[in-house]
């Protein structure tokens, strides 16, 4: 039988956690592996949120909050890796955010494979999930085939949520002081 979608958003998973043991036991790759990390960690979640969490929402509604979740949990994982993008490989700064992005991806990954999987199983039939599975790859490959971006919101998008929150002095911060301002905003709220 074909892998269906579950079946190949579970590969990457384990695909993903293969590579977090690659950046630990290989520092002197680490530079290639982060980048690998980082394409294929955001085009997994685009074509998740694109072709997966809308299907499952529109056919079981009691799991729209959860899909929802889902997303804003690729978006936070998506900017602990842009801040180790920016670290140096070999210094003192790259464990934290290294340890920061598995833990938040590794607690992702769990709440996605014990609620919504399960839930995307008993919402669609076999046929369903299996034509779900060619598109969730097609999705992946034109974003692993595009042009090449940090992964994260860019500078802009970051400057618009920021005017959002009322962060003051926010055109004369970083992409990281940005990200570090809006967060503070949020968790005050
Ligand atoms: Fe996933
Ligand atoms: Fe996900």
């Amino acid at each position: 039988m074909a892998v269906d979608v579950i079946g190949l958003i579970t590969a990457d998973h384990r695909d993903i956690e293969a590579l977090f043991e690659r950046i630990r036991e290989t520092p002197e790759n680490r530079p290639a592996l982060v980048a690998e990390l980082a394409a294929k960690f955001v085009a997994h979640s685009r074509a998740e949120e694109e072709k997966v969490y809308p299907v499952l929402a529109k056919k079981d509604p009691s799991e729209k909050k959860e899909v929802h979740h889902g997303a804003e949990e690729h978006h936070e994982a998506e900017e602990i890796l842009s801040r180790l993008i920016a670290a140096d490989p070999d210094g003192p700064d790259f464990d934290g955010p290294f340890q920061e992005l598995v833990g938040a991806i590794t607690h992702h990954v769990e709440e996605e494979e014990s609620e919504v999987l399960p839930a995307l199983a008993k919402a669609l039939p076999p046929r369903r999930l299996a034509e779900m599975g060619r598109e969730f790859s097609e999705r992946k490959a034109r974003e692993l085939s595009g042009p090449t971006r940090p992964a994260g919101r860019s500078k802009e998008e970051l400057l618009q949520e920021a005017e959002k929150e009322g962060v003051q002095g926010r055109s004369q911060m970083t992409k990281e002081q940005l990200i570090t301002a809006i967060k503070e905003k949020k968790s005050a709220a």
